[in-house]
């Protein structure tokens, strides 16, 4: 099974369907045999974290949640008015593919006051960012080639690279380099075979960031090496140390390879409005169009409405989360610090820290999905090891600081005092 009493750990897709879905039905005496694509693709170990914290909160246990990367906060007023007053007005039919024009268009001048060469027309609107990372995979990645994602990195690139029958191969991103890419390590892993180059910033899942020479030398290799870019910026509002996310769309020849990436989940809170999009190289708009066509038609109006009120209305909302969650930061960077053998990279995006546990896997010989898993069980905080985002992060656990401040603030105590207890325990 994906969980179990002793180990957190990703479902596989060649476990049972029913096993993956959590079901209790015995498997069938007999079923045709599913595509073989689909033992390619792997989840999210976020979700099965938070499937065994329902269980155990259920029994009645007190789990302080660090394992979802959702912001608990409220989406503001005149964005959930927008949503009900169109679905009032009945705008709940369908619409153009792409989306309608008017959230294209603020779309495209939030990401002209980005320094993005963006119009309307190279805008497409998705149920999700989540929608637009498949598309972008599917009209890019060539069977057999090579597409370079971080490691450690969000689940679904490799997960997807493999769906469409191409090789993962991750470059590093390294705690002593503040989780940044490497541009030399990118360019040591480029063979005739790469096709695309995948980039996040900031990082889901160690909050790393990516400055603007770095960006200015990989949109060099990608020139070089003739190389599509898919730039994941989901969380391009979510910075604590500077104004804003420099975008490689906005480098000279980028553009024309390049499809952005982003949506409101992250700094709208709006995570199951699911609303996201995709700016789009003007050649490949209507390939793509034609692949929304195939997959979900449109994006439900009444959502996009909401889209627009958000990008449109005060951002006052977006300014307080930014505000509270740097403040949080702070505290989860300090609280960390105390904890013998955590070694944590002060996270400069996202809502995540990384910190790295390798001394304490040496010394009590439990891997970081045991500890994940004890820290639940045993101790009540709920955080994901980090090997279910890439080799690079076995030795790393995860920690969301956005979801409410007593879990975040009992989280911390806790896994203090549970890594002490287990040390202890184990020594
Ligand atoms: C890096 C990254 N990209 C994309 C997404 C998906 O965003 P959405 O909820 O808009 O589909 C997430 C969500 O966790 C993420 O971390």
């Amino acid at each position: 099974m994906a969980t179990n009493n002793s180990e957190i750990a990703v479902p596989l897709a060649t476990e049972p369907l029913h096993a993956a879905h959590g079901s209790r039905r015995d498997a069938p005496a007999h079923h045709p045999a599913p595509a073989s694509r689909l033992a390619t693709i792997s989840g999210e170990g976020a979700l099965d974290v938070l499937s065994r914290s329902a269980v155990l909160e259920a029994q009645g246990r007190d789990i302080a949640q660090l394992a979802i990367g959702e912001p608990h906060f409220a989406v503001a007023p005149h964005i959930v008015e927008a949503a009900t007053a169109a679905l009032r007005e009945g705008d709940a039919r369908y619409g153009p593919p792409a989306g309608i024009a008017a959230l294209r268009g603020a779309i495209a001048a939030t990401l002209g006051g980005r320094g993005i060469d963006a119009s309307a027309d190279d805008v497409i609107v998705t149920p999700g960012a989540k929608p637009m990372v498949l598309y972008a995979f599917l009209a890019t990645v060539e069977p057999g080639s090579e597409v370079l994602i971080p490691d450690p990195g969000f689940p679904i690139y490799p997960s997807l690279t493999r769906f469409v029958g191409a090789n993962p191969v991750g470059y590093r991103l390294d705690p002593a380099n503040a989780y940044t890419p490497d541009v030399d390590d990118i360019a040591a892993r480029i063979t005739a075979r790469t096709r695309v180059l995948v980039l996040n910033a900031p990082h889901n899942p160690t909050g790393g960031s990516v400055d603007a020479r770095t960006l200015e030398k990989i949109a060099e290799l990608a020139l070089r090496h003739d190389l599509f870019v898919i730039t994941d910026e989901i969380y391009g509002r979510v910075v604590y140390d500077t104004d804003s996310t420099p975008s490689i769309a906005a480098l000279p020849g980028l553009r024309d390879r390049t499809i952005l990436v982003d949506g409101f989940s992250k700094t709208y809170a709006m995570t199951g409005y699911r609303l996201g999009y995709g700016l789009v190289p003007h050649w490949l708009v209507p390939r793509l169009n034609t692949l929304v066509v195939n997959g979900h038609t449109c994006t439900p109006p009444f959502v996009q409405r909401a889209g627009i009120a958000a990008l449109t209305g005060p951002q006052d909302a977006v300014r307080s989360m930014v505000a509270e969650l740097r403040r949080r930061r702070d505290d989860v960077v300090a609280a960390l610090g105390t904890i013998s053998g955590v070694r944590s990279p002060k996270p400069s995006g996202a809502f995540y820290a990384f910190p790295d546990v390798s001394e304490i896997i040496a010394a009590t010989g439990l891997s970081a999905p045991q500890l994940a898993s004890r820290l639940l069980e045993e101790h009540g905080v709920a955080l994901l090891p980090g090997n279910g985002f890439g080799a690079a992060g076995a030795s790393s656990f995860r920690i969301s600081f956005a979801g409410t401040a007593d879990a975040v603030r009992n989280g911390l105590a806790r896994i203090a005092s549970g890594l002490a207890a287990i040390a202890t325990r184990t020594a």
